[in-house]
């Protein structure tokens, strides 16, 4: 028989898979998927495939998977929730990992960035801190709205404010304060309209872009002015360039398809 006493543990890798559109998988993202034991897709029911799933399943058909189903509510109630399911992963994941396996999870975008997987491994580490935990970084949303609208969103010594506005509008008050400073909104879309507002009021909403699901149905890239809807899908980023003396005059327009 196997002497299983002496095993290592396996490794927790979560893995970014973009934020929609398999052309944005990484050859680091997919080398660690196929080489996995077992891969972890993170879902909102056990017969709903995740977005991350749904991305990969695109490029590597014959991948199974095993999901875990995460609560997806906001407010203080949606946290408690978050931080139990990531509790009760971690709890199953602990048995596979001391058995030597290595589990991806896989992530929409970063797993660094407003990640579910970072809760998962801060509860792993908590269950056994022997157990290895690394990540494969992914491309963000902002990164393909800044691409496909031809923004440069900073440069030289310009500031970037990464901020959410799933519940309130104070941190998007607080980056309007700074005018030289780029302002990416994550988790807004229920509230595009009252950003819109804003931005308008602080001189800002010109040049601003919101890309709404990307890489997925319903994909649009489009200037926030020109959005009517007061909300819009939760899968919406917003990115708003500084106030620049020498404004950015933008690429070339290259349709996609050319490029292929
Ligand atoms: C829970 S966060 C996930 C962030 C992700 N880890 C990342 O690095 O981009 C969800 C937010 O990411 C942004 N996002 C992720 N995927 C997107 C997509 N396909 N289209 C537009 N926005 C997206 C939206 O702002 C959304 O509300």
């Amino acid at each position: 028989m196997p002497d299983s006493t002496h095993r290592q543990p396996g490794q927790l890798i979560g893995v970014g898979v973009g934020p929609g559109d398999p052309a944005m998988l990484t050859l680091a993202a997919l080398d660690a998927i196929r080489n996995a034991d077992l891969v972890i897709s993170p879902c909102s029911a056990p017969d709903i495939e995740g977005r991350a799933e749904s991305i990969v399943r695109k490029v590597m058909p014959q991948i199974r998977y095993q999901r875990l189903i995460f609560e997806m509510a906001t407010g203080e109630s949606g946290i408690q929730a978050r931080k139990r399911t990531a509790q009760n992963a971690a709890k199953e994941l602990l048995a596979p990992l001391s058995r030597g396996q290595n589990i991806v999870f896989i992530t929409l975008g970063d797993p660094n960035v407003f990640s579910t997987f970072a809760l998962v491994a801060n509860q792993i580490r908590a269950l056994d801190p022997k157990i290895a935990i690394t990540t494969v970084p992914g491309i963000m949303a902002f990164q393909q709205v800044a691409s496909e609208s031809q923004v440069e969103l900073l440069n030289e010594t310009e500031k970037l404010f990464l901020i959410t506005a799933n519940e309130t509008l104070d941190d998007l008050s607080d980056a309007l304060d700074h005018p030289e400073a780029a302002i990416v909104i994550y988790k807004g879309g229920r509230h595009i309209g009252d950003i819109k507002e804003q931005l308008a009021k602080a001189d800002r909403l010109s040049g601003a872009m919101v890309g709404e699901l990307l890489g997925l149905d319903g994909e649009r890239v489009i200037e926030l002015d020109q959005i009517e809807e007061s909300s819009i899908a939760y899968l919406a980023t917003v990115i708003v360039p500084p106030v620049r003396n020498i404004p950015f005059t933008g690429y070339s327009k290259i349709k996609k398809e050319s490029l292929q």
